[in-house]
């Protein structure tokens, strides 16, 4: 299993640090356009090898995607990250011509490559990814809601005051702090409804802090987060290289699901060795339903500001 990551800033080193932590995958490739600096930070993590206690090679590359050649999964985390007080969206400008490219490179060296897109505005770079590449649906995988969903966890958690293990709940939508839909009324607390626990006050806290999740640590950080996103891009990665057929929330092409159609956007997807192998359509409420509409007509309102 080779799996790339361009990019090989906060994101890119921390997915790839998890990946090789859990030594499921043979190699990963470690590619930035910065001199020297995927070459740095693959060796540097090849040094925590003997210490952390895997195998997995990690070697860096300067923007020569040769030495991407024959990847099974390529992660794209290549662009500019928010500053304080910056929507994801304003990144689109300069994150556009990036991803773009990458993918094209990458498609060129490694032909059944399935991507995973990173880079924000996510959902519409991955609809980025589809328009430029034409790779199948189920090859262009966006991570977005397995972070928020586990930024959800968090919260839900701490209004719950129980370890995180006894929690489960989803979010689902666009990634961005407007958009997102985290999904109240089905999370729960060893299997029972959090309504069950929490109060309509404590209910609303746990979703708007989700919601501004990323802003809050952007503005601790002075940037954007990056353990949580690399540890979510990695546990997508793992789905996928050992076929765990594992539902996670994640910006898939929807073609009438959830009356959707020509958009990526945050839904359930079961991911297995053809990358997403099932779109799950959950049981929404009528609240639930407007509210995947209204993030649906923000993420269709960013792709417009693409150019092909
Ligand atoms: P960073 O600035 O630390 O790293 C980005 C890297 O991309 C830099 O090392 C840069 O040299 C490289 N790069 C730029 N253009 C390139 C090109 N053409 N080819 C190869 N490499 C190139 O940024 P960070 O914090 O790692 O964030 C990366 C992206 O991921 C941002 O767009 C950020 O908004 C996004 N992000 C998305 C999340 C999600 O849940 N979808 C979560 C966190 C960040």
């Amino acid at each position: 299993m080779k799996v790339t990551v361009v990019g090989a800033g906060a994101v890119g080193a921390s997915c790839a640090e998890y990946i090789a932590m859990k030594n499921f995958a043979a190699e990963v490739v470690l590619l930035d356009i910065k001199e020297g600096y995927a070459e740095g930070k693959a060796m540097d993590l090849m040094q925590t090898a003997s210490l952390n206690g895997f195998d997995t090679k990690i070697t860096g590359s300067t923007s020569d995607y040769s030495k991407t050649a024959g990847s099974d999964i390529a992660v794209i985390t290549s662009g500019i990250p928010r500053k304080p007080g910056m929507t994801r969206e304003e990144l689109i400008g300069i994150n556009a011509g990036i991803v773009k490219t990458v993918a094209t490179s990458l498609i060129e060296h490694s032909p059944n490559v399935t991507i995973i897109v990173v880079s924000n505005p996510m959902d519409t770079m991955t609809y980025l990814v589809h328009k430029a590449t034409g790779l199948p649906k189920n090859r262009i995988i966006g991570m977005g809601g397995a972070l928020d969903s586990a930024r959800f966890k968090y919260r839900l958690a701490q209004a719950l005051e129980a370890p995180i293990s006894d929690v489960d709940g989803m979010v689902i939508g666009g990634h961005s702090d407007k958009g997102m839909v985290p999904l109240i009324g089905h999370a729960t607390r060893n299997s029972v409804k959090v309504s069950e626990f929490l109060s309509e006050d404590k209910m609303n806290w746990v979703v708007e802090e989700t919601k501004v999740g990323g802003a809050t640590l952007t503005g601790l950080l002075g940037t954007s987060a990056w353990y949580a996103p690399g540890a979510a891009v990695s546990g997508l990665v793992q789905a996928i290289a050992c076929d765990q057929k594992k539902m996670f929330p994640c910006s898939s092409l929807l073609e009438g699901e959830y009356g959707l159609e020509d958009i990526c956007i945050g839904v359930p997807v079961i991911l297995g060795k053809n990358g997403i192998e099932k779109i799950v359509e959950i049981e929404l409420s009528d609240a639930e339903k407007a509210k995947m509409q209204e993030s649906a007509a923000g993420v269709k309102k960013t792709n417009g500001l693409l150019e092909f």
